[in-house]
């Protein structure tokens, strides 16, 4: 399907999104996130796709949601048609691997977008931020939850509060980021990383993303529970007789997702 405001390339069992709005800095509107849904739910049930990375530009990942777009809505419209609710639904029913390949801003609802995959991998001019409160609102895709899950309350107190930015060695300093890379280097480590996860059983990775996922949505308890029956249920599979197999035979495992 051809799309307005992203490129999308598959190749190498890695579906590479690009956000492509360099004129407004990649600023998310309606038409960009709905056609963000429909590639990431065409790359999941793609048999070709085995990770996914999100991208922007090296000037912005993604600087917010788009204001003029919402420059002029009351409250109602914004309840009534609740604004982007149905995307984000949409993107956390994602079962495959996605990695936000981030370089430059990335701000409000860049920052909550980058949040929403599994992992960021930073270059070193990113600069994440929830400036949502210098227009006079706050987070709406999941900031003030994720980010105070991925940094803690102060610094999310701080950033939401201040709208000050958070460069990249602060973000990996304070666990909002896995890694960070020099700019040039970006695309080439998000693909390095999608390839080491493509070459996995995709049944264990998306049972990987989803146990790590829980951690974040229940008590511990449960959630080792969650896990346990998980790691239980994989040893229904061949690529679990595979994987055990190819270690004891000292070779590379061939596992074919069954
Ligand atoms: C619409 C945007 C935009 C945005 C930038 N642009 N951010 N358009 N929505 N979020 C546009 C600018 O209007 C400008 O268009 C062009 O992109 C380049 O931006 P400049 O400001 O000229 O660039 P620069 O001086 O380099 O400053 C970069 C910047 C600044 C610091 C990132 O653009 C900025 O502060 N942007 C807004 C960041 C923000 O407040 N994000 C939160 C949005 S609210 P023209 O046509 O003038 O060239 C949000 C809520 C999410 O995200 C919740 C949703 C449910």
């Amino acid at each position: 399907m051809a799309f307005e405001t992203i490129i999308v390339d598959i190749a190498d069992n890695i579906a590479m999104i690009t956000l492509n709005r360099p004129d407004a800095l990649n600023a998310l509107n309606s038409t960009l996130l709905t056609e963000l849904c429909t590639a990431l739910e065409e790359a999941d049930v793609n048999e070709k796709v085995r990770c996914i990375v999100i991208t922007g530009s090296e000037k912005a990942f993604a600087a917010g949601a788009d204001i003029s777009e919402m420059a002029d809505k009351s409250f109602v419209e914004m309840y009534t048609s609740r604004f982007f609710e149905a995307e984000s639904t949409r993107f956390n029913n994602i079962r495959k691997p996605i990695i936000a390949a981030v370089a430059g801003y990335a701000l409000g609802g860049g920052c909550e977008l980058a949040m929403m995959c599994d992992f960021i991998i930073a270059a070193d001019n990113a600069k994440f931020g929830q400036p949502e409160i210098n227009l006079g609102v706050i987070a709406g895709l999941g900031g003030t939850q994720r980010l105070t899950r991925f940094v803690g309350k102060a610094k999310s107190m701080d950033m939401h509060l201040t709208g000050r930015f958070m460069d990249a060695d602060e973000a990996e300093r304070s666990g909002l980021v896995s890694r960070v890379v020099p700019v040039k280097k970006l695309l080439a480590e998000a693909k390095a990383a999608a390839e080491k996860i493509a070459e996995k059983s995709l049944i264990a990775s998306t049972a990987a993303k989803s146990a790590v996922d829980r951690a974040y949505e229940t008590t511990l308890a449960e959630g080792l529970q969650y896990e346990r029956t998980l790691f239980n249920s994989l040893f229904s599979t061949e690529d679990q007789s595979e994987g055990m197999a190819a270690f004891m035979e000292k070779r590379e495992a061939q596992f074919r997702d069954r």
